[in-house]
Formats: structure tokens, sequence, C-alpha cells
């Protein structure tokens, strides 16, 4: 039994629209016969289709006509392009759409797309195996209920908060951009394992444990990071000594720093006066 009846239509299906779609699926929380997606290329849509079962199309404006609930899932670059045209906002009109465009704020969205109903979401690549984290912005007129369907489909990939739109630059550069530096982290601490003599294939693997059971640790416990770290730390032994170690390399600061800057470059993605990137 599928929880979400209506028609979903997703625009540009590609890594993040796809991670949503698999999801979903997975979750057999929407039938693949009520979603349609759309991508440039035909054989790209065709592998979608084999891949899904899902509709896949080149044709945007079908794909609108044809659904209850649209997900854009374009490039930022891409999106005013294909929104702001007439024929598309007259599709839209009096429907739920969600933009995952990093970058793309509220504001813009509602000058292309003055009719409809509009919310902002910014989800990440774990979607795609259920562990997303998506946070959702409202625009001015959206009622609960709309909210609720929205929250409802990215809580079939993982966990889903709302938020002020003000946010959601920050939450782009920490929760969608986030796996990546989180991949370059395990996969320094499994370097180490390699450089002390452990296999790779088991290096990783203690690496990407170690990464879950502290993520769970601090969602499970609710206790502050600092207080389980102390709880590993043994006087003289050997965890503070790696800790001091890291904090040498200001890693902290090289972290924090990271997001800001990730944040930093995502307040200017929805600029479409910029070349497509
Ligand atoms: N990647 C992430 O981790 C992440 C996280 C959060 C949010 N986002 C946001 O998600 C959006 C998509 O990012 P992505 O990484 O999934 O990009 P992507 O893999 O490049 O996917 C974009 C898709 O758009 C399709 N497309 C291009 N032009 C089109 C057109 N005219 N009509 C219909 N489809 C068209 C492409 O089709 P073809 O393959 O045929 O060219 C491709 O499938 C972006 O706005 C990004 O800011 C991404």
């Amino acid at each position: 039994m599928t929880s979400i009846t209506e028609r979903l239509a997703i625009l540009g299906c590609g890594t993040m629209g796809e991670a949503i779609v698999s999801g979903l699926l997975r979750a057999g929380q929407v039938a693949p016969e009520r979603v349609t997606v759309t991508v440039r290329r035909q054989s790209v849509g065709a592998r979608l289709h084999e891949r899904h079962g899902v509709t896949a199309t080149t044709n945007n404006l079908a794909a609108c006509h044809g659904a209850d609930v649209v997900l854009l899932a374009l490039k930022p670059q891409r999106l005013p392009k294909i929104v702001a045209d007439p024929t598309i906002r007259g599709a839209l009109a009096g429907k739920l759409v969600i933009s995952i465009a990093a970058g793309v704020t509220l504001q813009q969205l509602s000058a292309w797309l003055p009719e409809s109903a509009l919310i902002r979401a910014m989800p990440n690549t774990p979607c795609l195996i259920g562990e997303g984290m998506t946070v959702l912005a409202r625009g001015p007129a959206v009622a609960d209920p709309a909210v609720a369907l929205a929250q409802r489909i990215f809580e079939t990939v993982g966990a889903c908060i709302e938020l002020e739109d003000k946010h959601l630059d920050a939450v782009t550069g920490l929760g969608g951009s986030g796996p990546a530096f989180v991949y370059v982290m395990l996969e320094s601490i499994a370097d180490g394992g390699v450089m002390m003599g452990l296999p790779r294939a088991v290096a990783l693997q203690i690496a990407a444990q170690v990464f879950q059971g502290a993520a769970r640790m601090v969602l499970q416990t609710g206790l502050h990071p600092a207080a389980l770290k102390d709880q590993v730390t043994t006087p003289a032994g050997c965890t503070i000594a790696g800790l001091l170690t890291m904090e040498d390399g200001r890693i902290r600061s090289v972290l924090a720093r990271t997001i800001q800057e990730a944040t930093r470059v995502a307040q200017g993605l929805g600029d479409d006066s910029k070349s497509e990137r």
C-alpha cells in the first residue's frame, strides 16, 4: 500500500532526482506508474525507465500537465529558462512545486511561478539509501497540508525538518555538500589505517562503521559530541594523543570554514546571470 497517491513529476532527474526516486520506490511509498521524470537526453530517460519503471520523457511541459506535485531537480542555472516559460508556468499554476535547486530562493521561485504553492527543499545524496537529510522552507501562501505532503515525500528517504528560507544556504553547505566532506574524512582515517598496515578494504570498513557508530551515538544518546569524545579519552592514552595531533592541524577551524565556504558559494548558485557550471 503506497502512502503518496498524488502524481509526481521530477524535472531534471539526475543524481539527486534519481536518489529521491530510488528512495521513494524502495520505501514502497509511491507506485512507479504515478511518477514521471524528465531529462535532457532520451537515452538517459530510457535507462531511468529500465531501472525504476517510471515514465521518463524529455517533455517537461507534458510532465507538468500530468502531475499534482512537481519536484524541480534541475541545475540552478537551468531552472529559470525552463520554469519561467509561460506554458510551464501555466501548467504549474495551482500546483505544489518543490525546488531542490541550491541557492535558488523562494523569492526567485515566486517571481517565476507566481501562481504555484512553493516549497524550497535541500536534500542530500544519502536519500538514495533512505538516510538522507532534507530541510524544507515554505513559501508565504503554503498551507500546512502541502508542507506535510512534502515532508512525507522526503521522510521516505531520510529525516526531514522545516526551517525558514534564510537558513537554506547554510543547510546547503552543511547538509547538501556535507557527505562529500565526510567521504574525504573517512578516506583519510582509512589511509591512516593502511599506513599502519591494515588492508585497504578492512581499513575502509572500520572507518565507515566508526563514522556510522559515532553519528548514531550523537543522534541516539542526545549527548554533546564533546561529552562522547571524553568517554573515549583515557588519561595518557592513545586517543588523547591522536586528538592533540588533530588539534595541531587546526582541524576544527578547517572543517568549520569548509562549511562557511560551501555556504558562500551556495548563496551565488541561484544567480541566473552566472554562466552554467
Ligand atoms: N548533488 C547533490 O548532492 C545535491 C544535493 C542537494 C541539492 N542538489 C540540487 O539538485 C539539483 C540537481 O543536481 P544534480 O547533482 O542531481 O544534477 P545532475 O546530476 O546534473 O542532474 C541534472 C539533470 O537535469 C537534466 N536536464 C538538463 N536539462 C534539462 C532539460 N532541459 N529538461 C529536463 N531535464 C534536463 C539532466 O539530464 P541529462 O542527464 O539528460 O543531461 C540531468 O538528468 C541541483 O539544482 C542541485 O543544486 C544537489
